[in-house]
């Protein structure tokens, strides 16, 4: 990917799963990375400047705050999270990192999005269509990148809500329905592809999946890999919902009737060497999970 060398891209969520990973492909490409954060001096942004890119302070809700701070930028990856701030806040984050990057005049922008890129009622799906429909009429030059699931659910105990993927989700969901994983390190690196080739890909909509493997297929490669059961932390429906609010149950609920039209072909075709959930585990399994 030499032709990321030198060239600068704004990443939002920095130092986040998902831009964080960004921010790693796109600096192993020898691209200029400006990592947007709140907080410059934190001990996740001292890591992300660590990987040589520039931490830039600013703030998605402000839009005063990012005015200046996209200027030269080819490329901008945008993500927010709404279980961090709320639905109206991410919605209203994404179209001023939208409009930052009009302005600025970027030339390819990634939405980190997730869904089904139609109507579900599944509310952290559809307050990311809503942006998506911001960006477009901007006309700014767009590539969707639709994860489902990340594989981090399956193993880091940090990562929210993993209490609930051996319990609540297959509940809900059903525990042989397929999850559509994706590992977020291999987002990060289909993102750099993706900036990586504009022509190609502006304008695509990427549902992004590397394996479909249900919960209780994930459970037998768990104990087969790892040599023991996954962790299990029965909670009922109504904990649940006091700790997480009502968006994960609307969707998984929405998961166990809806027929996803996702398959590997795809991401593979970007990066053929994506993760199954297999080799996922076999990666975990030296850090002691
Ligand atoms: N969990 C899954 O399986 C899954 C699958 C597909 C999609 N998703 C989507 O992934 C998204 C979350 O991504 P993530 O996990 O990478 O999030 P994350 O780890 O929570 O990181 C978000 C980052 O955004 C920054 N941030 C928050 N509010 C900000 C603001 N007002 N201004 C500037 N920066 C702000 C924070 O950085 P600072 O504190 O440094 O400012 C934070 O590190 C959600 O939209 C979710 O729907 C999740």
């Amino acid at each position: 990917m030499d032709n990321l060398n030198g060239k600068t891209f704004v990443v939002t969520g920095a130092t986040g799963r998902q831009g964080s990973a960004v921010v790693r492909h796109l600096r192993q490409a020898g691209a200029h990375v400006r990592a947007l954060t709140r907080n410059p001096e934190s001990k996740k942004a001292k890591q992300i400047a660590g990987l040589g890119a520039e931490l830039i302070t600013g703030n998605m809700e402000k839009p005063e705050t990012l005015k200046t701070l996209f200027q030269g930028a080819i490329g901008v990856y945008s993500v927010q999270n709404p279980y961090t701030s709320s639905f109206t806040a991410e919605i209203q984050q994404g179209k001023n990192v939208a409009d930052a990057a009009k302005i600025a005049g970027v030339t390819h922008l990634i939405q980190g999005s997730a869904g089904l890129g139609k109507k579900t009622g599944v509310p952290s799906w559809d307050s990311k269509l809503e942006i998506e429909e911001y960006i477009k009429s901007l006309s700014l030059p767009l590539t969707i990148l639709r994860p489902m699931a990340f594989m981090e659910l399956i193993t880091d105990s940090s990562y929210y809500p993993m209490a609930s993927t051996f319990h609540i989700m297959p509940k809900l969901m059903g525990a042989d329905k397929k999850v559509v994983w994706l590992a977020v390190d291999d987002l990060g690196a289909i993102a750099a592809r993706v900036f990586a080739a504009p022509d190609k890909y502006i304008g695509q909509d990427l549902k992004l999946t590397s394996d479909l493997q249900s919960i209780n297929e994930v459970r037998a490669l768990y104990q087969q890999v790892m040599g023991k059961k996954p962790p299990h932390f029965p909670m009922p429906e109504f904990m649940f919902r006091m700790f997480t609010g009502d968006d994960l149950i609307i969707m998984w609920k929405y998961l166990r009737t809806a027929t996803l039209d996702i398959t590997p072909e795809s991401t593979l075709a970007i990066l053929p060497k994506a993760h199954t959930v297999r080799t996922w585990l076999a990666e975990q399994k030296p850090k002691g999970l």
